[in-house]
């Protein structure tokens, strides 16, 4: 992939220059618009340019070191006792090096000289995007580090959705990602941007739920300094900084209405305005959204806005349950005994054939392939020995056992006669899961909110459901 001359920005990165010298400011914004196809801003002076520069968002700067008032030195010292951090080209009329030496020392990234054409004024502009960029994508690639896993599983089901992985990570439209909790959502945003085009950009995540609406508004859309009470700084958004990589939106059913038709607008028009901006800016970002939640229910209940239902589920993946693929679960398990120990600090260990058929039986109903990370990382704690073994299950995830199944089992429906066809797989899947259900309930004395508990059910009213769904009552009543 070529990355000369990539741009920072969808339309073109913002470029400051600092000239006291208005008819200078004014040409060198001029040649570099024309000949990088950047925006630019000039400031007539130092107090006007670090105005700017805490006021708006500026990719890169380009300062006059001889300035009366506050001069070059000055404005390179308050960015630094600022913490703004954006690259510095400085020049000087005088053509003297030392002082460009000093100012590199300052902080300034190069300089150039004020004689020198302006293709290569416009070449230092990019060489300076290019490292902020650079760096930039080496803190993505540190932070996603953890959670690049590759996707693992070799079910039909799994199978399936890296097909459609391959088959839509080209395209530019929106891909809904749906599945349960800890199904392994994110880890399919994160390939569909891996095996993509797009792959050497950045991937920018939002979780959608759990916030303020006014934050995830600027969190998505970014604002100017002053756009609301607090707003101190100018801020990037999501989508600006997903520039024209993957813009990954989690939990999307989570979205506040009023960011829901603000999204809508920026999907339709592909472009966004900052809030308290003017000036629009284009959207490159491919959209990736996920949830858990059934969006067609939650739109038909008013939660969720139809229309911007239809333009993020052109393309839907569906990650199934870890229950529908209990294949998967001995390789899952196997992955997650050679890749946790080293962050634990304990050496990698196998799991025995005993365990593996014991995690296979599990159904994973409440967090998936999650939950089947955390019970191998307890195993991996509890376990001394050479492997990972039964004595090293959590004890809240142990199965009933043959004296509790046995008692479960009179509450369960009569054994079929001798010549009845065998029970079909959903069949022997109800009666092993009310089997669970009746065990859990009478070792605790059918008290429901303690049974939910020693399930590790989130409340009591979920297992209410679970025994309506499975028509389980308390013997006699
Ligand atoms: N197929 C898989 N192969 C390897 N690791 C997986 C797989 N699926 C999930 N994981 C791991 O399981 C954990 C949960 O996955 P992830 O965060 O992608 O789930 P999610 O569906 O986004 O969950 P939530 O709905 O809670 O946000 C992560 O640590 C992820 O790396
Ligand atoms: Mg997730």
């Amino acid at each position: 992939m070529t990355t000369e001359g990539r741009r920072i920005h969808p339309s073109g990165a913002m470029v400051l220059i600092v000239d006291d010298v208005p008819p200078l400011a004014e040409q060198y914004a001029y040649d570099i618009r024309r000949l990088g196809g950047f925006r630019t801003r000039a400031a007539h002076g130092g107090a006007e340019g670090l105005e700017i520069l805490g006021r708006e968002v500026v990719d890169c700067v380009i300062l006059d070191l001889e300035m009366p008032g506050l001069d070059g030195f000055d404005v390179l010292r308050a960015m630094e006792h600022r913490s703004i951090d954006v690259p510095v080209i400085v020049y000087t009329g005088t053509g003297s090096f030392d002082r460009c030496v000093e100012a590199v020392r300052l902080g300034a990234f190069s300089f150039i000289d004020k004689a020198e054409p302006m293709e290569r004024v416009v070449q230092e502009v990019r060489l300076a995007l290019r490292q902020t960029d650079l760096r930039q994508r080496l803190g993505e690639l540190e932070r996603g580090a953890a959670e690049s896993s590759p996707l693992i599983g070799e079910s039909a089901a799994m199978i399936e959705v890296g097909a459609a992985i391959d088959r839509l990570a080209d395209i530019p439209s929106a891909v809904l990602v749906l599945g349960e909790s800890g199904t392994g959502k994110e880890l399919v945003a994160r390939e569909l941007h891996r095996r993509s085009r797009r792959q050497g950009e950045a991937f920018v995540a939002v979780n959608c739920g759990g916030i303020a609406e006014g934050l995830v508004d600027s969190d998505l859309f970014g604002h100017d300094r002053g756009a609301f009470t607090g707003a101190l700084k100018a801020r990037r958004g999501a989508f600006e900084r997903a520039t024209s990589g993957t813009l990954f939106l989690d939990e999307i059913g989570e979205l506040p209405g009023g960011v829901q038709a603000r999204l809508l607008r920026v999907l339709e028009g592909g472009e966004i305005i900052r809030l308290g901006a003017e000036e629009p800016i284009t959207v490159g970002a491919r959209i990736v959204a996920a949830t858990h939640r059934d969006l067609d229910a939650a739109a038909e209940a008013g939660d969720f806005r139809e229309d911007l239902l239809h333009r993020i589920n052109i393309h839907v993946i569906r990650v199934p349950p870890l229950r529908d693929r209990p294949r998967d679960i001995p390789l899952l398990a196997a992955h997650f005994a050679s890749t946790l120990p080293a962050r634990l600090g304990r050496s990698p260990r196998p799991v025995t054939e005993a365990a593996l058929a014991e995690l296979r039986a599990r159904s994973w109903e409440r967090n998936n392939v999650r939950e089947l990370r955390n019970t191998i990382e307890r195993m991996i704690i509890a376990s001394d020995g050479p492997a990972l073994d039964l004595p090293h299950l959590p004890q809240d995830l142990a199965r009933p056992g043959p004296r509790a199944a046995a008692s479960a089992a009179s509450s369960a429906p009569p054994p079929p006669p001798a010549d009845a066809p065998a029970p079909s797989y959903q069949e022997q899947k109800r009666a092993a899961e009310r089997a669970i259900i009746v065990a859990a309930l009478e070792a605790n004395e059918w008290v429901i909110s303690r049974t939910a508990r020693s399930l590790g059910l989130s409340d009591h009213s979920s297992l209410i459901r679970i025994m309506n769904r499975l028509g389980v009552r308390r013997p006699g009543k």
